[in-house]
């Protein structure tokens, strides 16, 4: 790392550290985009209401995909970005332009890390849809980048930002929930996997030659959140296991035939799977990830404290009354969430829930966004650090080697390299644009 990319990026680290409170810049904050199908064209309309954001350029390999989106801007009043659709490396182009703070990322999955890397070699912020990386080395290329450019880059896991995720995030640090020792989530989203003519989608191929949990951020950021994993605690070890395969091919046979060659086709990825993962701390973690059989969503989120227990499932909550004895013959019963909403709602939600919740994913998209904006405006950083980009992104290829290898555990790197013993507990700040 340069020296002045040493101060940069410890400068920047500090001001984390200190919480102190910053001027509002008045300059723009110019963005360029990259994919925008179904979820960049969601992000760009949202990054277009948020006020002071430009987009000067915009790069999709699709050129009518593209130009809806340059129409887009177009009609939200700005200027009509400049368009890179030249291939698939298109995007070095766009990157090294200098009228850029930030380069945002909705492309598929293998594409996430090269454009990250890229857009922080070119000295911008970067942010990308999840998860960030699909291997081990693209994990340490995100951060060794980061640490010799002195750039910031983050994973754009909305899920971090729900009002649910937020509470419990405000409990646990407020002592609620005692020391917290358990927890559990899954990404549990029944997903179809084939385009209208009974081609896999993209998303789907992964589902053909890798047998792991592909999509681990989702649950995990949360989760890492509140068990301070990066933050005074970290991942030691995992160990994995996938059910058999047998989801995609009855769905494929269901929609277009027993016959048709998505039914026929073998599928590397396991229906359901799971992975228990440890802390240096002794907390554990069951992950699952299970996309391919019908089942209605649910993020699964279960956290567990020596003062009692949180279920996304049922939303509800129980704990233990201080200083009052069970009475004789009674079991502990569940509690509604509300009054437990109006006692610790997060600060941040507080601030911008109403606005929030006219947008997606339970208005979590809309504070990420602020929150990713406010820091690239104010030269801050950003509220999700490379360290828990890299980590939360690197379940997908540990978790395939322990399921290739019978389970067997697999040590998890330390992307902090030491740092986790201390880097403080999460604050996501009270801030609007
Ligand atoms: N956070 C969330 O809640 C959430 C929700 C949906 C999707 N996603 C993520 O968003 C990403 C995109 O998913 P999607 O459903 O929008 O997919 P999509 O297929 O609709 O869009 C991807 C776009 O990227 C473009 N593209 C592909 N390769 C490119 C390249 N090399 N350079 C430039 N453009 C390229 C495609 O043409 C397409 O327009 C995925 O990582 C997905 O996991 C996240």
């Amino acid at each position: 790392m340069s020296s002045l990319a040493r101060r940069r990026f410890l400068g920047l680290a500090a001001g984390a550290a200190t919480g102190a409170a910053f001027a509002q810049s008045e300059k723009p904050v110019r963005i360029g985009m990259v994919g925008v199908g179904h979820r960049g064209s969601y992000l760009l309309t949202t990054l277009l209401d948020l006020p002071d954001v430009q987009v000067p350029a915009i790069c999709d390999i699709n050129e009518a995909t593209l130009q809806h989106a340059q129409d887009v801007v177009e009609k939200a009043g700005r200027k009509r970005p400049e368009g890179y659709s030249s291939g698939m490396e298109d995007f070095r182009r766009m990157v090294a332009r200098d009228d850029l703070d930030a380069v945002v990322t909705a492309t598929p999955w293998n594409w996430h890390t090269p454009v990250v890397v890229a857009a922080m070699k070119a000295g911008k912020y970067a942010a990308t849809e999840v998860p960030a990386a699909i291997t081990l080395e693209e994990c340490w290329e995100l951060v060794n980048t980061s640490e010799q450019t002195g750039s910031q880059c983050m994973i754009l896991e909305n899920v971090c930002f729900y009002r649910n995720v937020l509470m419990i995030l405000n409990m646990i640090q407020q002592g609620a929930f005692g020391e917290v020792t358990h927890c559990e989530g899954g990404y549990q989203h029944y997903r179809g996997g084939f385009s209208p003519n009974g081609d896999p989608t993209w998303r789907t191929m992964f589902s053909v030659s890798r047998n792991a949990n592909v999509y681990p951020t989702h649950p995990i950021g949360p989760i890492c959140w509140w068990t301070n994993v990066n933050h005074g605690d970290r991942f030691t070890h995992l160990v994995s296991m996938s059910s058999a395969s047998r989801g995609l091919n009855a769905t494929a046979a269901r929609r277009f035939g027993p016959d048709s060659p998505s039914a026929k086709r073998t599928y590397a990825m396991g229906d359901v799977n799971t992975t228990l993962l440890r802390t240096e701390k002794g907390v554990t973690i069951v992950l699952n990830h299970d996309v391919q059989l019908p089942r209605p969503y649910d993020l699964g989120f279960r956290v567990q404290g020596t003062k009692g227990i949180y279920s996304n499932t049922l939303e509800k909550i129980y704990l233990v009354k201080e200083g009052a004895e069970r009475p004789r013959g009674q079991a502990e019963q569940w509690e509604d969430l509300d009054p437990y909403y109006r006692k610790y709602e997060h600060p941040a939600w507080k601030r911008l829930g109403e606005k929030a919740s006219k947008y997606s994913h339970l208005g979590g998209d809309y504070i990420e966004l602020v929150q990713f904006v406010w820091a690239v405006k104010n030269r801050q950083p950003l509220p999700i650090s490379v360290y828990d980009t890299a980590t939360w992104s690197a379940i997908t290829a540990l978790s395939e080697q322990s399921v290739a290898n019978k389970s067997a555990a697999v040590d998890f790197p330390d992307f902090t390299r030491g740092k986790w013993k201390t880097t403080k507990p999460v604050q996501v700040r009270e801030i609007s644009l």
